[in-house]
């Protein structure tokens, strides 16, 4: 699966985004490392701190059917400009993908990718806490 296709992937599963408080619409497409993908989208809450990141839903539900080793994401924004991964999604990202990379795209910019761990330098991790 190219980085391209991921993105394209990713620009359908914006369509299903649902804010309509922030109009802001975000979709994202996760490779599993078995090939599988997972589609997630923005969802927005009257309560703006229940919203959930596109990131974070597909992350999510990936890991709810059992899919916990990734390889890449990519995120879109319908602003068509690049939608930065939140410091919660980084978070979640660095927990279920630390070796992963992360792909971005911008209409005018075009794509560029980066990886977990450069977003998220020194990030805090399971084993931590041990
Ligand atoms: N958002 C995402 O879904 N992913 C990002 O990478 C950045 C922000 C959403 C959350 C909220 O629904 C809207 O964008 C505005 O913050």
């Amino acid at each position: 699966m190219t980085d391209r296709e991921l993105v394209n992937i990713a620009k359908d599963a914006m369509e299903k985004a649902y804010a309509p408080y922030s109009h802001f619409k975000v979709g994202a497409a996760l490779l599993a490392k078995d090939g599988r993908v997972f589609k997630g989208c923005n969802i927005e809450n009257a309560s703006y701190g229940a919203t959930n990141c596109a990131e974070r839903t597909a992350i999510f539900k990936a890991v709810s059917e059992g899919c916990r080793e990734f390889e890449k994401i990519a995120i879109v924004a319908g602003s068509g400009d690049y939608a930065s991964p939140c410091g919660i999604c980084r978070q979640v990202l660095f927990e279920f993908m630390p070796d992963g990379k992360v792909i971005l795209d911008s209409k005018e910019k075009g794509m560029v990718t980066f990886s977990v761990q450069e977003l998220l330098p020194f990030g805090f991790r399971g084993e931590d806490i041990k």
